[in-house]
This record gives C-alpha cells, sequence and structure tokens, in this order.
C-alpha cells in the first residue's frame, strides 16, 4: 500500500479562511455523534480463498511500484494506441496531467478489443420496464455496429468535430450508452443529462457547455407509464436560446423504431429520427479516433454550493484507467460475470460503472429502463434470476425502499450473488444487514463504495474476499488513495479518536476531475483552496483535494462517512444544491425569502423541505406554495420536489441578516434547536417551531404527482 506513511506528510496546512458559524454549517460534533462503530463481519470464506490471493498480489504491486506509479497498474488494462511517456506531470498542480504522451480511444477500448476476441458475448442485457417486453441483448459486435453508424451520423449529419459538446437528454435505454461511444469514437466531448431532469435544466447545461447538437428520445417507461421526452427538448432549447447557445441539430431516438411516440412532431431540417435516419450509414466504419490521454472525454454537471452546477470534466485515460481498474479491484468484474447496477446512466455511477469500467473490461451488464419496484418489488430478484446475475450495485434509498415493500422477496428466488455493492450515501447498518443476509444470502461480500462525481471512481471501499466488513462504514482507502481528516484549522483528526472531521484526499489520482468545464478557478477555489496554504505552490503536498464531506476514521483505519458540509442535499443518492432549489423557489414573485434544508427520511436518506417569507399583502399563500412546486419542478426536475412548503412570517436570522439555515433544519428533524439568544429576533424561532412540530400530524411523504404539503403560519 503505498497510501500510508511513504509520501511526505506536507507541514499541518492553516486554514486561509477562518471557520465561521454563520449557522449554515453542521457542526463536526453534531454529526459524529450519530455514528457507533460496528463489530466486522468477515469476508465470506469461499470469496477470501478464491480472491484473496490476486488482491494481495495487487495490493503488493502498488505498494512496491509507490506513487504515482503504482497506477501503471490499472493503466495497464487498456489498450493504448500509443504508449505514455510519463505516468504523472505535476507541474501545475492541482492540475495534474496522467501517462502523458499516451494516445488511445475509449470506444476502441470499450468495444473493439472485445469484439475482435468474443462479437457473440453481451455486452449488454436490455431490460424494457414493462414485464411483458422481451429482453434485448446487444452484442460486442452489434454495440460496435451501432456506435459507428451514430459516430458516421454525428460527423457527417450534425457537423460534430473532435473536442464538440455533445448533450445527451436520455433515458436508460441501449441508444444512451450508443451515443456516448460514439461521441468518444470521434473525440467529442459527451455531456449527459439525467432523464429525469426537467427541460429547463437540460438547456442550462446546453448552454454552459456550448453544446449545439442534442440527442433525446420521443419516449421512455417509468413506472408504468410511456413518459413523452420531446417537450423536455423544446424546453431546452428554448432555455439555451435564452442564454445565447442555439441547438442547430436535434437526434430523436424512437423508442420503438418506425413508430414516433410523442406528441410533439420533429421540427424539420433541424430534427432528425434515428434509427431510420442512420439507414444510410448502415455499415459504414468510423476508425477510432487516437485521442491524447488528457483529451476530455466528458462533462457531468453536478451541484455545489452555488445556485449553478459545475461541469465537472473527466480526462480519457486518466479516468478510463481509473474505472477499469476500480471495477476489477473493487467489483471483481470478469468478462464472464453478468453484472447489473441499478444506478441511472445519467449520473456518474452509471458512466463509471455500467458504461467505462464494466465495458472496458469486456463484461456483460444489465441495463434496466425502469424503476425497480416496479410492477412489484420482486422485480429486480426475478431479472437476477432470469438473467443470472452474479454482480449487483445499487443505492441505500434502493435497499431501504426494497426492504420495506418486499423483505421477505428475495428468498422467493435462487439467484446467487458473489458481490454485492452499495454508493451514493450513507448506509445504516441494519440496511447494510438486510443487504448482506437476505439478498447476499450470507455468501455475497458487501462493499460500500464512498466516491464523488468529481473523483471518477472509487477512493474507500473494503476490497472483497481480502478485507472485513464493517457495516455502515465505508472501509479503508484503496490503493493508491491517501486520505485524511482534518478539522477547521486543517489538523489531522487522529484515528480512533471518534471525533468528526473534512474529509480530504492528499495524493491526486487517474480519476480526479481535471477541471470545471470554463472555470479554472471555480475548480480550484472549490476543492483546493480550503487548505491550500500556498497558491502559488507547485508541490502537490500544498494542495490537498477536500470533498465537502465529513467523515471520522477507527482505530483500523476504516471510515465512516457522515454526509455533505456544504450546501449539498443527497437525495435518494442524487445530488441536490440548495441553492438551486432556493433559486427556483425565489423566481416566484411571492417569494420574499427561501431557505432548503435536508430533513431525515426513512427511504430516501434526505430530502429537501422549504421554508419561505412572503413578500407583504400577499393573500393566497396556498397558491404560493404550489407556484413553488412548480417552479422547481419545471427549474430543476421531479427529483427536487420538496416534501413540505413551509410558509413563515419571518426568517430566523443573526444579527447581520443571515438566514440560519441550522435552526430550520433543527426544527425539521425534531432536534434541539441550541442557543439562539443571538439571534436578531429569537421568539421567531418558537413560532416557527410550533408551527412545524406542533401541527401535530406525522411526516407526509410527497408522491411525484401530489403537490408537497403546505402550511403556512400566521401572517
Ligand atoms: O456525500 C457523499 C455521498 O455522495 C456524495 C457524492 O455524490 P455524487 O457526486 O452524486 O456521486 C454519487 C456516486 C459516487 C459524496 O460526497 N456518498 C457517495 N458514496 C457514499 C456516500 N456517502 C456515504 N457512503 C458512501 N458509500
Amino acid at each position: 500500500m503505498p497510501s500510508r506513511g511513504r509520501t511526505q506528510r506536507p507541514p499541518a496546512p492553516r486554514s486561509r479562511r477562518r471557520p465561521v458559524d454563520d449557522g449554515d454549517s453542521v457542526s463536526e460534533a453534531e454529526i459524529a455523534v450519530h455514528w457507533k462503530e460496528e463489530e466486522p463481519v468477515g469476508p465470506p470464506a469461499d470469496l477470501a480463498a478464491s480472491l484473496g490471493p490476486s488482491e494481495r498480489a495487487l495490493r503488493a504491486r502498488f505498494a512496491r511500484l509507490g506513487f504515482p506509479e503504482c497506477f501503471r497498474v490499472y493503466a495497464d488494462l487498456l489498450t493504448w494506441e500509443q504508449p505514455w511517456t510519463r505516468t504523472l506531470d505535476d507541474s501545475r498542480p492541482p492540475f495534474y496531467r496522467w501517462f502523458v504522451g499516451g494516445r488511445l480511444n475509449a470506444s476502441f477500448n470499450c468495444i473493439d478489443r472485445h469484439a475482435r476476441r468474443f462479437p457473440d458475448r453481451a455486452a449488454f442485457r436490455f431490460v424494457p420496464e414493462p414485464p411483458d417486453e422481451p429482453v434485448v441483448t446487444v452484442t460486442y459486435r452489434s454495440l460496435q455496429r451501432r456506435v459507428e453508424e451514430t459516430a458516421s451520423f454525428l460527423r457527417e449529419r450534425a457537423g460534430v468535430r473532435m473536442g464538440d459538446r455533445v448533450t445527451i437528454h436520455l433515458p436508460m435505454t441501449p441508444e444512451l450508452p450508443v451515443t456516448m461511444l460514439a461521441c468518444a469514437r470521434i473525440g467529442a466531448v459527451h455531456s449527459v443529462v439525467f432523464a429525469g431532469f426537467s427541460g429547463e435544466a437540460c438547456g442550462r447545461r446546453i448552454a454552459d457547455s456550448g453544446s449545439r447538437v442534442l440527442v433525446t428520445m420521443d419516449a421512455f417507461w417509468r413506472n408504468g407509464r410511456l413518459l413523452d421526452h420531446r417537450p423536455a427538448a423544446e424546453l431546452a432549447i428554448a432555455t439555451a436560446a435564452q442564454d445565447g447557445q442555439s441547438v442547430d441539430h436535434v437526434l430523436v431516438w424512437e423508442r420503438y423504431p418506425g413508430r414516433y411516440s410523442s406528441r410533439t412532431p420533429p421540427v424539420t431540417g433541424r430534427d432528425a429520427l434515428l434509427p431510420d435516419a442512420l439507414l444510410e450509414f448502415a455499415g459504414r466504419r468510423v476508425p477510432p479516433e487516437p485521442m491524447p490521454s488528457e483529451a476530455p472525454l466528458f462533462l457531468m454537471y453536478t451541484s455545489g454550493t452555488t445556485g449553478r452546477p459545475k461541469g465537472v470534466q473527466h480526462g480519457t485515460g486518466g479516468y478510463l484507467s481509473y474505472t477499469a481498474g476500480t471495477t476489477r479491484t473493487v467489483l471483481d468484474l470478469h468478462p464472464e460475470d453478468v453484472y447489473w447496477c441499478l444506478a441511472d446512466i445519467g449520473w456518474i455511477t452509471g458512466h463509471s460503472y455500467i458504461v467505462y469500467g464494466p465495458l472496458a473490461l469486456g463484461a456483460t451488464s444489465v441495463l434496466y429502463e425502469g424503476v425497480p419496484t416496479f410492477p412489484d418489488s420482486g422485480r429486480p430478484w426475478r431479472i437476477a434470476e432470469a438473467l443470472n446475475v452474479n454482480v449487483f450495485h445499487t443505492s441505500p434509498t434502493a435497499i431501504r425502499l426494497l426492504r420495506k415493500l418486499g423483505p421477505a422477496e428475495p428468498e422467493r428466488y435462487r439467484f446467487r450473488f458473489r458481490i454485492l455493492a452499495t454508493v451514493g450515501e450513507p448506509i445504516e447498518p441494519q440496511t447494510w444487514r438486510w443487504y448482506y443476509e437476505a439478498v447476499g444470502k450470507r455468501s455475497a461480500a458487501v462493499v460500500d463504495t464512498w466516491w464523488q462525481t468529481e473523483t471518477g471512481g472509487i477512493l474507500c471501499s473494503t476490497l472483497p474476499g481480502l478485507d472485513a466488513m464493517k457495516p455502515g462504514s465505508t472501509g479503508p482507502p484503496l490503493p493508491g488513495i491517501d486520505p485524511a481528516i482534518l478539522d477547521d484549522r486543517g489538523v489531522e483528526v487522529p484515528d480512533g479518536s471518534g471525533r468528526a472531521g473534512n474529509l480530504v484526499l492528499r495524493t491526486p489520482w487517474p480519476g480526479l476531475m481535471q477541471t470545471i468545464w470554463n472555470d479554472p478557478d471555480r475548480f480550484v477555489s472549490t476543492y483546493f483552496a480550503r487548505y491550500n496554504t500556498d497558491p502559488k505552490s507547485r508541490d502537490w503536498r500544498r494542495w490537498p483535494y477536500f470533498s465537502g464531506d465529513g467523515a471520522t476514521r477507527t482505530a483500523d483505519g476504516y471510515l465512516r462517512i457522515l454526509g455533505r458540509i456544504d450546501d449539498v442535499i443527497n437525495v435518494a443518492g442524487h445530488r441536490l444544491g440548495t441553492k438551486e432549489i432556493e433559486s427556483a423557489c425565489l423566481s416566484v414573485p411571492d417569494v420574499a425569502e427561501a431557505a432548503v434544508i435536508p430533513e431525515a427520511d426513512e427511504v430516501k436518506g434526505r430530502v429537501p423541505v422549504v421554508y419561505v417569507s412572503l413578500r407583504p399583502g400577499v393573500s393566497d399563500p396556498i397558491r404560493v406554495t404550489r407556484d413553488i412546486a412548480d417552479a422547481i419542478e419545471t427549474q430543476i426536475g421531479k427529483i427536487a420536489q420538496p416534501k413540505e412548503v413551509w410558509v413563515v412570517p419571518e426568517m430566523p436570522k443573526t444579527r447581520s441578516g443571515k438566514i440560519m439555515r441550522r435552526v430550520l433544519s433543527a426544527i425539521s428533524n425534531r432536534r434541539d434547536v441550541g442557543d439562539v439568544t443571538t439571534l436578531a429576533d429569537p421568539a421567531v424561532v418558537e413560532e416557527i417551531r410550533r408551527l412545524v412540530q406542533g401541527a401535530g400530524a406525522g411526516p407526509v411523504r410527497s408522491r411525484p404527482s401530489d403537490p408537497p404539503r403546505k402550511r403556512t403560519g400566521p401572517r
């Protein structure tokens, strides 16, 4: 293991930004108390026997090579058109270049090299949501054909050139990875927007990335309904136009080829209906473009502390090496496995662990279109049984939901998993145990993988067959990764102290994002300024990566992630910025002030709750709450729908006028509000508390079709 003690430790950095209790941040002590260390569970014996030796050999090789050369182990999993000459160029931290001088193509690595060896192996088994529709097998050979045809269309009809950005707003059907890989084949940069995001959200991302081309679909299945997706595209194009970006080409895949399933007609001259429009490119070969290792592969927009989502930019060689390497070490994926990751490709988990990692290794993946509980909570287990899935990957939210709706369902089916992965949120020990016992039937290794959009791939997890598992704790860092927990002054919090702090990574790794698209200053200030002591320093030791997560580490080096310490709410494992939701609320003319806080939720982990105060003279607060819900849905999407909207007479504020979100959060979560005597008007806290808690009713979960629960206070 190179990550411990082999690098020179930087002098404990002093924070340039002094911590201020402005009421927004959750204190470290407050989050630490929730964590109780669990007894370790040994790795299943047969896995330990089969995997232990190879994993140990891998760790030994990493340790022998040392940082940064250890990452060659991952890069060696790929086929390089031109070998690299330098593993890491760290001359300009925090902008790093990996595998410098090398050239490769991501689509070649994910398709051609496997299609040559085993053309008829399934790359994907596509499972449509309607249970009566047959499973569609996409072999490596057919994937290559479809990618090449789409790539030639993009290049010849849509005029896409190397380096151009292409926005993709597609659901979970094979057309999504086909389009991504077609972009990669010709060196275009894809920017996939989760299909559940609204047209407006998509349009803002089109504008930020400067895409002239949008790829979408007419309709897709979600929870038993065929949703018309075309209006979202029109809204996206109109929104982008307002922001000065015109979209010249729209590629519309048909969910049912030849049967257009939308009420919005295609626009002549701008829209092309696929796959029909590909007929003239049938059989067309498009050689993969050998791209420099550091050429951007894709953008993925993610929420941060301001209202504007940031385009996280990932490169080709570093990212692909890291995802391939971690897919091998953590998921232990091999070509003979059948793997199913229930995430959506519209989020980073899907990019790294449905598309790039598994395909780079030549594995077979299940691609499921719909929601896991449709038509009932036995669906995932039926799919797993029918398709012989042996490596399964999902989020704590999905596990909680499946457990709640069908705790005994897994017993009814004859699947057998070897590895069970979880990602995206902290998992509570009782949920972990059900996953291990009911789903894993006590014979699978559970890997709780911690990472982020920005990190490209998994940074912390136990290795299956090698490490003991600890319910609720992600585990130790992966080989080559060097985390530390720092307090607000930059002093390291010792392992086993029971104290929490800010999780940072001391060394760079190949999966680390390259920059924020078009905003390198924001990249530096968001992720590195927090603990950097000398902005001019060229020494990477001075530039720890600030994750934005709070964490604690036990004496044996296992990390427990406690959640975000910034203005990000992790809803069902999906990142939403409170500021984004607040700005949607503020777009309603009658709203004077808005504050969004996370409330604990039994299934989703966290859900947003909105507090607003209204402008004087508003006569119909109920209507305003409805307008707020509409604004959030149109500007962001249904996933950001608040559980409750509270109209309060006044916001709790500091004397300098800052809204005390911490107080609102304590009220919604029924925690002690703490000392409020320093507030401008402490009485307001009690008034809000009575409004929210005195209401008596238990929590009401808002379903997508329901307006959120509304309450209004005295005006
Ligand atoms: O708070 C952490 C949480 O998810 C955040 C990253 O979200 P996103 O960029 O959308 O990527 C999600 C998929 C990697 C992190 O900052 N998170 C992720 N994995 C875990 C987690 N929290 C606890 N345990 C995890 N295993």
